[in-house]
């Protein structure tokens, strides 16, 4: 089994970010690269951590519309991402047009629900449903559309998992047994997660506040 935790780079600093990079790069399995790292650095900046040697995961979470999606991930073709973000409330033709767009070799995952988004902010959008059911119809609307997998938290992915066997998940929000919990509320281990059926494990402060990050990423790698 490839190592799943993917280090979240959340920095605009280039510098910063490739320090990072090559600090973790022999314990890690890809990096999580995100819309504040690529608005201030680009695809240029992209190629300069993936020349460190690691995967990339490039989370932008797209959402327009299916042509303009499409190009834009035509656009990024070359960057070759490991692993590519859309939101799965694009709407059907949206993901079917992203996943085509997208480089054989680019799983391309769905955003179901933002987690910072609660039932009185679904209602003010005019969606009826509670949270964990809007969660599981764009999930269910992600597979159909021929999507690699879904964005999803710890808690839910051993039942994504049920329902889409060979679906790929990406599992944010997780804190090590015993860390500080920052603004994540309710906390999965790593290793809860990886049980539970995760594909990835996106993994931030605890690596990348860490004094030694390649020690925090090789503590949180033996516990899996
Ligand atoms: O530092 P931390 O481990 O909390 O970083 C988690 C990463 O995962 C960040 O890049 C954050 O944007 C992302 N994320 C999250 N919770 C979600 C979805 C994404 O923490 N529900």
């Amino acid at each position: 089994m490839p190592n799943r935790i993917h280090v979240a780079v959340d920095t605009p600093d280039l510098a910063r970010a490739l320090h990072l990079a090559r600090q973790v790069r022999t314990h890690v399995g890809g990096l999580k690269l995100g819309l504040e790292f690529f608005c201030a650095n680009g695809a240029a900046g992209v190629r300069e951590v993936a020349a460190v040697g690691l995967p990339i995961f490039l989370d932008l979470k797209l959402h327009d519309i299916p042509n303009t999606v499409a190009k834009a991930i035509q656009a990024l073709g070359d960057l070759q991402p490991a692993i590519l973000t859309v939101h799965a409330a694009g709407g059907r033709a949206m993901l079917e047009d992203a996943k085509a767009a997208a480089p054989a070799s680019t799983r391309v995952v769905a955003v179901t629900l933002l987690t910072s988004l609660d039932g009185d902010d679904l209602r003010a959008t005019g969606i009826a449903d509670d949270a964990p059911g809007q969660v599981r119809r764009l999930a269910a609307l992600a597979q159909e559309a021929g999507l690699d997998g879904i964005v999803c938290s710890g808690h839910e992915v051993a039942a994504a998992r049920a329902e889409w066997r060979d679906g790929f998940f990406v599992v944010p929000g997780l804190r090590p047994a015993g860390g500080p919990a920052g603004d994540q509320k309710r906390m999965v281990t790593p290793a809860q997660a990886a049980a539970a059926g995760a594909s990835v494990l996106v993994i931030g402060r605890p690596i990348t506040a860490a004094d030694d990050p390649d020690r925090a990423a090789r503590e949180i790698a033996a516990t899996l």
